[in-house]
């Protein structure tokens, strides 16, 4: 889909709000750095994620609390086979994380029903592992409160990514729920940028491609050039702060 038939159908409930920025990464250094920089709004975990850092399971979520604060979203993902497990691991999560806690829940079958007894205990849900917008809807009418599509695994088996978001974002629009899209899985900065048109509230992004997205080699050259030129007046090492 051309990016500016997918600005024709931008939904109305995300006008006006600012894209939320969250790290898909479990690493605390690149969790710091990037609360350094940029303007987070949380943290996804998945269990890859996890396995990576080679810690303690609930210590590694409690330093990634302690980082990013408790108001930030953390999302951390169930790993029982059973709607019954998914309930215990939610309730562990909730109880040894703390803090404004997002339980992501795949959407597999007893996914859908750990989301709607979860959703009855007031827990806060991200639908994880999307792969198509009826999976999405389906999420949504389960108390979902985030669905994480994941887009470059759809763009890898000849899908479209991007055309997925646009389309849940549509139907969200049409059946009107509060359901947020967060879009995941990306492995460029194009996909970023069409999902953010196609309407995706939030997107939850690897450290490297959150950099790339940030960067241009001319706006680099240009700072230089304006720096080389006003200390050709002002001397070499002079700023505005010490003239
Ligand atoms: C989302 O919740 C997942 O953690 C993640 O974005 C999947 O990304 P990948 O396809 O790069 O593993």
């Amino acid at each position: 889909m051309c990016p500016n038939a997918m600005i024709k159908s931008f939904p109305a409930h995300t006008k006006g709000l600012p894209m939320l920025y969250l790290l898909d990464s479990a690493n605390l250094q690149e969790i710091e750095t990037a609360y350094s920089f940029f303007p987070m709004a949380g943290v996804t975990t998945n269990p890859t994620l996890i396995a990576k850092e080679k810690r303690d399971f609930f210590a590694l979520l409690r330093d990634i609390r302690a980082c990013i604060g408790e108001t930030a979203m953390l999302h951390a993902q169930v790993l029982g086979d059973s709607a019954e497990e998914m309930l215990q691991d939610a309730y562990a999560l909730q109880e040894k994380i703390g803090g404004n806690v997002y339980i992501k829940v795949p959407v597999t079958a007893q996914g859908y029903r750990a989301m709607k007894l979860l959703k009855q205990k007031g827990f806060q849900l991200t639908a994880t592992a999307i792969f198509t917008p009826a999976q999405a809807l389906l999420a949504a009418t389960c108390g979902a409160d985030y669905t994480a599509p994941y887009v470059n695994r759809i763009d890898t088996i000849s899908g479209n990514g991007v055309s997925v978001v646009a389309t849940i974002a549509q139907l969200f629009e049409q059946n009107a729920v509060a359901t947020k899209i967060l879009a995941a899985s990306f492995k460029n900065v194009q996909q970023i940028h069409e999902v953010t048109l196609a309407g995706s509230q939030a997107v939850t992004l690897p450290a490297d491609l959150l950099w790339k997205l940030s960067e241009h080699p001319l706006t680099e050259s240009g700072v230089q050039g304006f720096k080389k030129d006003w200390q050709t007046l002002y001397g070499t090492g002079k700023c505005v702060h010490n003239l």
